[in-house]
């Protein structure tokens, strides 16, 4: 029987080549894998027949947009999971649900190799292939482009020569990755990292220098999901969409850093994820109100751990899982409302009401209806700064 290769299929020009391309390379029949996470752009059905055309012998292709959002955004905004403190994650965060496709294709076709579109110089090929072997630890991974040698103009001449049903044409001067949670931007002028970004880098967000009058929005949470809007239900992938329209018109959430890669590579990105970054500062401020302060602060702690696991491909890790236990836990009383105001392009948390929530407006209240004992403070205070007194007290003495 012939080998069978499954080949994770954007529709675009490099992958629609990397069917032949792998092919003629290695003998093997090549199955084309296309998910769709909420990257726009062309319908699903058009897809799957330009990898029919391309020489592809099946093709499979997943809505997966719901799954993305519940079962991968959801939990980064559970984390509040921003690496480097700014970008939410979002290649990062597609990579392990194409995997999870790929994998079941690779079952359901009979293939023993799974290959993908990556460079040899970023994260995504670490995602790509520990994520396929954390799953399905049978499977071999190949990178066309890594390994077989296929450039940018080799993929035009070659789908010139073959006719293939794609333009050649087109020059886009970025890589460009996107999905629901947000838009990565990189390459091009972008790698002299003293230029400034040009107007056409963006697509999610409008220029907050002319911002529309401010927006205020709110947002319900149910055990650390949101839920409604401005009092409608909505589905995860609803409220992310809605707030990338909302928060997109007023240029919330664009990014752009320098990061360090698992590779070792500094590399320049811009990144535009309005919906992400208003959700989460909305999180955090519901968090804010509901968890006890010591499992606040020690989650700051492993939402750190997690972003970087999820960064450096570690989503189907044992560690990362673990972690996700404790996330969720503490997500049990994250309930509530927190109020929004989109503008020049900031989010900014004006209100917030909980239920479950440990705000005490008794114990807080600098007014009449005060219930805190001060006189106790001062007895916390006496023994809360002793041992650090008596250390300043032996460096005094040690001084003399
Ligand atoms: N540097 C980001 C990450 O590793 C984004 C990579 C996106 N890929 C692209 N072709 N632009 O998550």
């Amino acid at each position: 029987m012939t080998e069978r290769i499954v080949l994770a299929y954007s529709g675009g020009l490099d992958t629609s080549v990397a069917i032949g391309w792998i092919a003629d390379a290695t003998g093997a029949e090549v199955v084309a894998v296309a998910v769709d996470v909420g990257q726009g752009g062309e319908d699903l059905e058009v897809i799957r027949q330009r990898a029919l055309d391309c020489g592809a012998v099946e093709a499979y292709v997943a809505d997966a947009r719901d799954e993305f959002a519940e079962q991968y955004c959801m939990p980064a905004l559970k984390a509040n999971a921003l690496y480097h403190d700014k970008y939410p994650l979002v290649s990062a965060l597609s990579r392990p649900v194409i995997v999870k496709h790929l994998v079941t294709a690779a079952r359901e076709f009979g293939a023993t190799t799974v290959a993908h579109g990556c460079t040899g110089k970023g994260n995504d090929q670490v995602r790509f292939e520990v994520g396929i072997v954390s799953l399905a630890p049978e499977l071999t991974c190949i990178a066309p482009v890594r390994d077989l040698a296929l450039t940018r103009d080799r993929a035009i001449e070659y789908a010139e020569r073959h006719s293939l049903p794609i333009a050649t044409t087109k020059k886009n001067p970025f890589s460009i990755d996107q999905n629901v949670w947000g838009r990565a931007v990189e390459t091009g002028y972008l790698e002299d990292i003293w230029n400034a970004p040009t107007k056409d880098v963006y697509d999610y967000t409008d220029d907050p220098s002319f911002p529309p009058v401010p927006d205020e929005v709110v947002i319900s949470f149910a055990r650390g999901i949101p839920v409604a809007i401005d009092g409608h239900a909505v589905t995860p992938l609803q409220a992310i969409e809605e707030m990338n329209r909302r928060a997109g018109a007023h240029g919330v959430g664009r990014i752009d850093i320098v990061e360090d890669r698992l590779v070792g590579i500094k590399s320049r990105e811009i990144y535009e994820a309005p919906g992400a970054i208003a959700l989460i500062e909305a999180h955090r401020e519901m968090e804010n109100v509901t968890i006890e302060r010591e499992q606040a602060r020690y989650k700051r702690v492993v939402g750190e751990k997690w972003t970087e696991l999820v960064y450096d491909g570690m989503w189907a890790s044992p560690l990362k899982r673990s972690l996700d236990a404790f996330i969720e836990d503490t997500q049990r009383y994250v309930s509530g409302d927190v109020r929004l105001v989109l503008h020049g392009g900031r989010a900014t948390v004006t209100g917030r009401r909980s239920d479950v929530g440990l705000y005490d407006f008794s114990l807080a209240t600098y007014d009449e209806g005060d219930t805190f004992d001060q006189s106790a403070s001062r007895g916390f205070i006496e023994i809360y700064g002793l041992a650090a007194k008596q250390a300043a007290a032996r460096e005094a003495r040690a001084g003399q």
